[in-house]
């Protein structure tokens, strides 16, 4: 039977995976993504948002995927929470809710739709799914990581309650689900030191990252034992790069994030949270500042405070660059992917993150 092609009966095709959410909502066809003057004009007052920092040859590219996105949230009951890292046309042109990490989480508490999809990384996904288990929450790439959140897991921080008995322990949010279950408390950026001196102890035990942790230790009488972690994009920056800037124009203002090391922020004029980095560049609005963080913070920011000069010594964080508007789309056509957390694990985190909340 030589040049016969070789037909296998009886073979079995694995079907196209769908998953749970897909069976639940089910799939939409992918809508056309042509640029026309429709979609020109349907989306012109949100280029007019982003005109600043998007150059006009780039519009014909996103314009599409932001009409289509925009009609599918509608069709779905569905809500797209962005961190302020996301890109400009994700930031202001789908974007229902933006925030740091704390805003993401309370208004994901109290959101009413029935698709939650996280514009940011893989743990606020899971913080998102902890507050609202019986919602579908989506994330449009579950390789977007964190360097924090992959620099510990639930068996270290065991571990660490082994060797010091009794020391209560607080997590950054930027970790795993599997360890907010075996923590006191969680914390952001902008509450840290009021969740860590809220305990009531001499002595607390801080992960994951240990410039926030030795940041944190400055403003309190609290002893702090810090984990070894690091954000890989704030621990790149350093005093003398930022004194550079300085003995350039004397006059600029700094901005660092607390994941700096401690050196960075003493040349900085104020450190905060993302949203308490945009909140001072809209109050002060300074003549020049220094973002010291992630690059889209600047673009953001500069969006909605006209007449202030950013300089831009940024680092990209790659997992925040992992949500692109076409995987957005692909969240909404075909609900992927999905965030699923063992409702175990699930009640014990969502325990910390609650506690936190109940704070602040
Ligand atoms: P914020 O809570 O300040 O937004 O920080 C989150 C984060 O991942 C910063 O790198
Ligand atoms: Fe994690 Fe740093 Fe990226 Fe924030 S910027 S998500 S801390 S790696």
């Amino acid at each position: 039977m030589q040049g016969q092609p070789h037909i296998q009966t009886g073979a079995r095709v694995a079907p196209p995976a769908v998953s749970a959410a897909a069976r639940r909502f089910g799939v939409l066809p992918m809508p056309n993504l042509a640029w026309t003057p429709e979609v020109a004009r349907e989306t012109a007052h949100l280029y007019e948002k982003v005109k600043q920092i998007i150059p006009p040859v780039e519009w014909p590219f996103h314009a599409p995927y932001v009409k289509a996105i925009n009609a599918l949230k509608k069709e779905r009951n569905a809500v797209i929470l962005a961190h302020n890292y996301q890109t400009p046309e994700i930031y202001n042109c789908v974007a229902d809710v933006v925030g740091d990490s704390l805003q993401l989480a309370k208004l994901a508490a109290k959101s009413d739709a029935d698709i939650i999809i996280q514009g940011g990384v893989h743990f606020m996904a899971e913080t998102s799914k902890l507050l609202n288990p019986d919602k579908t929450v989506l994330i449009p790439d579950s390789r977007a990581g964190c360097s924090l959140a992959e620099s510990i897991t639930g068996a270290d921080v065991r571990a660490l309650r082994q060797r010091y008995p009794g020391v209560p322990v607080v997590a950054y949010v930027n970790t795993s689900a599997d360890v907010k279950a075996e923590v006191d408390i969680c914390c952001t950026s902008s509450n840290a030191v009021k969740v860590v001196e809220s305990l009531g102890a001499d002595t607390v035990i801080f992960l994951p990252d240990r410039f926030l942790a030795a940041n944190v230790a400055r403003q309190t009488k609290v002893k702090i034992i810090a984990w070894r972690g690091a954000c890989e994009v704030h621990e790149r920056f350093t005093a003398d790069e930022l004194k550079r800037y300085r003995a350039d124009d004397p006059s600029i203002t700094i901005l660092a994030h607390p994941e700096c090391p401690p050196e960075v922020v003493d040349v900085s004029d104020f450190a905060g949270s993302t949203a308490a980095m945009i909140d001072y560049v809209k109050a002060k609005k300074p003549r020049r500042v220094l973002m010291v963080t992630e690059c889209s913070m600047a673009d953001n920011v500069a969006t909605e405070t006209q007449g202030v000069e950013f300089v831009r010594p940024c680092n990209l964080c790659p997992h925040m660059k992992r949500i692109t508007l076409p995987k957005i789309l692909d969240s909404l056509v075909y609900l992927k992917e999905e965030v699923t957390i063992e409702p175990g694990l699930a009640a014990r985190a969502r325990r910390s993150v609650q506690r936190m909340i109940d704070l602040v």
